[in-house]
């Protein structure tokens, strides 16, 4: 067909085709506008801050979120409605650190850390109680609002499941830390004992026998405690609110299509998860940006009142001989309740390193002693992320939280752990193995374990090793946040993507592991072996009964 440029014709078609160009490039990239409803009752900030990216993703991605949780956006955001919950206070400096003189509990010797899972136990009904009685829980219930997806977090137990199952969608579970022991099955993914240390153990993928030993018993005494006393005690919850017509919580459990855990191979080592189990480290760090200068005004009005808190931080990172080294030990601990043996110390390692200028979080209504170094500046807030890639930050003293870690690694600076509780260990123990920093245990915390820790992570080699290691993190296919969302719309367009279904989250542990396929083998190996030996008894048995006739004969003749 031969079109004049500048026809009639021509420009009919031209004009089609900028049409379809322009109807593709708004479509929403994937998946169409979808309902998701995030049901979120843990009251832990530092969980949600690493939630909270992946729905400002797919808000900014044109579906229509709906988010119970009790953190509210700071700034409204298009396609993003908050729904608050107010029953339960923030966890947010609530760790007083002089309860602790040692955070590594022993027994025989051994680390000893079941108590972690009481303690989990117990928030975890407070928050759920709470939560299924709000009366937000009762007005969405009673909505006429439909969702595609259910986003939820799978941590200290499943009372938002029940939830779920009444509003009859499909489920993706978000995990901030290394998956809980009592996950694997309802996943169907594999634990190997050998390799993979539970949360709450300083241990890694290089274990001796006594530790494997410990790390079997932590893992199933952990389990089988979530088994018999959280899931019976969930459901009576459930049942108190909703009645007894509900599947048990570990069967609704079961549903879920897929989970998204903070974890990497990099960090945290080679783990096999089944393809409903996906990795998605580090995908609450979004692009550096310049530290604030001037002015600055504090977006956790919580944490303390609004104040220009940055007016001189960048002049500090000049100004700095030999560089900055970051302190934060997290949101949930107060490090103003540092026992005071304890602060000596870290002063003293300070004021001993006078070419390093120190930044500590340090809330501004607990003044320090005059025994703080003057090369110690304190600071209500500060941005973690930007400032750990600042090229003059040099080392980072910290708690081995998951965020604060996965930052370090990813701007490759070493840090000098003290890990407190939950699976902080875990997290410490992956990250000394893999060269990316220290362990100074909080019994140990004193000048002389402060000190030469930081003149081990600030030596040339260790930096220069932790950069290189720090870019197998860095460096993937695709960044941590568009694989979660890629994910999240795969389980919106599939309808749950039932092509995930993992069959062995409903088999029992007998036939999981075999032992029914064992004890056949044993069997078919060891019938005809006992077969064997009966005969051979049965030989011997003839033989030796011939000689005696013969015997008998000899003596008669
Ligand atoms: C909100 O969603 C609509 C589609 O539902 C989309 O066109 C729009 O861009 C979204 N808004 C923002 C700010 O992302
Ligand atoms: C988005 O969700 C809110 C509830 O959170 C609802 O009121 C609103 O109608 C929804 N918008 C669309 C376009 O579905
Ligand atoms: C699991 O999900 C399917 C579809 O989403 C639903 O029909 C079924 O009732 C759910 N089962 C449980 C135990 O929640």
């Amino acid at each position: 067909m031969d079109i004049k440029r500048n026809s009639p014709k021509w420009r009919r078609t031209t004009m089609a085709f900028l049409v379809v160009v322009v109807v593709v490039l708004l479509l929403p990239a994937s998946s169409e506008a979808a309902e998701i409803l995030g049901l979120f009752a843990h009251p832990g900030k530092s969980h949600f801050e690493f939630f909270r990216p992946i729905f400002r993703e797919l808000a900014g991605r044109g579906h229509n979120i709906s988010m119970y949780s009790y953190f509210p956006l700071e700034q409204p955001l298009a396609n993003y409605t908050d729904y608050v919950f107010k029953g339960s206070p923030l966890l947010t400096d609530v760790i007083d650190l002089m309860k602790f003189k040692t955070t590594e509990r022993t027994l025989l010797g051994l680390p000893y850390k079941i108590p972690t899972y009481f303690m989990l136990h117990s928030w975890g009904m407070r928050f759920c109680q709470s939560a299924l009685n709000s009366p937000l829980i009762a007005d969405l219930l009673s909505s006429p609002l439909r969702y595609d997806l259910i986003i939820l977090e799978h941590f200290a137990n499943d009372c938002m499941t029940a939830v779920a199952h009444l509003l009859n969608a499909p489920v993706v579970a978000l995990s901030t830390c290394a998956i809980m022991p009592w996950h694997y099955q309802r996943m169907g993914t594999p634990h190997i004992n050998a390799i993979m240390p539970m949360n709450f153990l300083t241990y890694s993928d290089e274990m001796g026998l006594i530790d494997r030993l410990n790390n079997f018993i932590h893992f199933h005494t952990v389990n089988t405690l979530y088994e018999w006393i959280t899931q019976p005690a969930t459901d009576a919850l459930i049942s108190q609110r909703f009645g007894f017509g509900l599947p048990s919580v570990n069967e609704i459990v079961k549903n879920t299509s897929l989970m998204l855990i903070n974890q990497h191979y990099a960090l945290t080592g080679i783990s096999p998860y089944a393809p409903n189990v996906v990795e998605v480290g580090g995908l609450q760090i979004g692009p550096q940006k310049p530290l604030p200068e001037v002015g600055w005004i504090n977006p956790f009005k919580d944490v303390s009142p609004v104040m220009p808190l940055f007016q001189h931080l960048e002049k500090l990172m000049e100004d700095s001989l030999s560089g900055v080294i970051y302190i934060s030990w997290g949101s949930m601990v107060d490090p103003t309740t540092l026992p005071i043996e304890k602060r000596r110390a870290l002063f003293k390692s300070i004021a001993h390193m006078k070419d390093y200028t120190f930044l500590i979080r340090w809330k501004s209504d607990k003044p320090l002693a005059q025994d703080k170094p003057s090369n110690l500046f304190t600071f209500d807030w500060l941005p973690q992320r930007d400032l750990l890639c600042h090229p003059r930050v040099k080392a980072f003293i910290s708690h081995a939280g998951l965020l604060g870690t996965t930052e370090a690694v990813h701007c490759g600076v070493p840090m000098l752990v003290t890990p407190f509780f939950g699976d902080q260990f875990l997290n410490a123990g992956a990250l000394a193995q893999r060269g990316f920093g220290v362990i100074v245990h909080f019994g140990d915390f004193d000048e002389q374990h402060i000190t030469s820790g930081l003149q081990k992570i600030l030596e040339k080699e260790f930096a220069d090793k932790v950069r290189r290691s720090a870019k197998a993190f860095r460096e993937r296919p695709q960044s941590p946040l568009e694989l979660a969302t890629w994910w999240i719309e795969h389980v919106i367009d599939t309808r749950g993507a039932p092509m995930l279904e993992n069959r062995a989250r409903h088999i029992n542990w007998f036939v999981y592991n075999s032992i029914d396929v064992y004890l056949c083998c044993l069997a078919i190996i060891g019938l005809p072996l006992f077969a064997i030996w009966q005969l051979v008894r049965l030989l011997r048995l003839t033989l030796g009964l011939m000689n005696a006739t013969k015997n008998q004969k000899t003596k008669v003749q």
